[in-house]
């Protein structure tokens, strides 16, 4: 079965993640050493800074200097994990009516990663979403949703958009925080799932952690709750037979 790394910043000069084709190969690497089969690729999107066209423009391009550095520097017997392309996509008003959002999806489904805002979130945040799902036809998978428990009367809308049939996906790094594993166990009796990302940038600084979160949350669920949970990432992103 696949483990999946569902939220990274490893392709190289794009946004705040990777500084580099060399950075983005140690990244691979450390993913690899920790067992990580697939990992996709969600560098940030923001509509106020970018056009989809232009995102999508510079992302094949960060691709393809990635992938010429592995074939440079990987020998035939390294195994690094699959790279998925997706995005991080930052919320704003007016993306469940955004021409081309499908094109944010991860690789291959109509899976978004999204972002909500670092504000307290109103009715009209969790309508969108509403939208996006019931009449753009998309899924939807928010990106790490325990860090907006942060944001201070908060907690009551978050619960209110788990409501939605939405995926959940948390960060490995939140577990190393007592009161957020305490939320975050919270969150899986209401959600009865979630999905895990490394949400990692770099290799010196928010490094590719995914394991620990794994294991941090093996300890909470037991196993059969990650073997569910790998079979059910692993169906999200079409790849249950390959
Ligand atoms: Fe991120």
């Amino acid at each position: 079965m696949s483990v999946i790394d569902f939220h990274s910043h490893v392709l190289p000069r794009i946004d705040d993640g990777s500084h580099s084709s060399e950075e983005s190969l140690g990244m691979l690497q450390i993913s690899a050493s920790q067992g990580i089969d697939v990992m996709a690729a969600t560098s940030h999107f923001y509509a106020t800074e970018d056009r989809i066209s232009s995102f999508l423009n510079r992302r094949r391009c960060s691709e393809e200097r990635l992938k010429e550095r592995m074939n440079q520097e990987l020998t035939k017997e390294e195994r690094i994990p699959r790279l998925i392309m997706g995005a991080e996509v930052a919320f704003f008003t007016g993306i469940s009516r955004a021409e081309r959002l499908e094109e944010l999806t991860y690789e291959g489904t109509d899976l978004l990663l999204l972002e909500m805002p670092f504000t307290k979130w109103n009715k009209s945040e969790i309508e969108e979403v509403r939208y996006i799902l019931e009449r753009r036809k998309l899924r939807v998978m928010l990106a790490h949703l325990e860090r907006f428990l942060m944001i201070p009367g908060n907690k009551k809308r978050i619960y209110e958009l788990m409501e939605l049939p939405v995926y959940v996906q948390i960060n490995a790094g939140s577990f190393e925080r007592w009161g957020e594993r305490r939320q975050i166990s919270k969150m899986i009796r209401k959600k009865e799932q979630i999905f895990l990302g490394s949400d990692c940038h770099g290799i010196h600084h928010r490094v590719p952690n995914l394991k620990n979160g794994r294991e941090a949350l093996e300890k909470m669920m037991g196993s059969t709750f990650i073997d569910k949970m790998d079979k059910e990432a692993a169906v999200l992103l079409g790849l249950e037979d390959k």
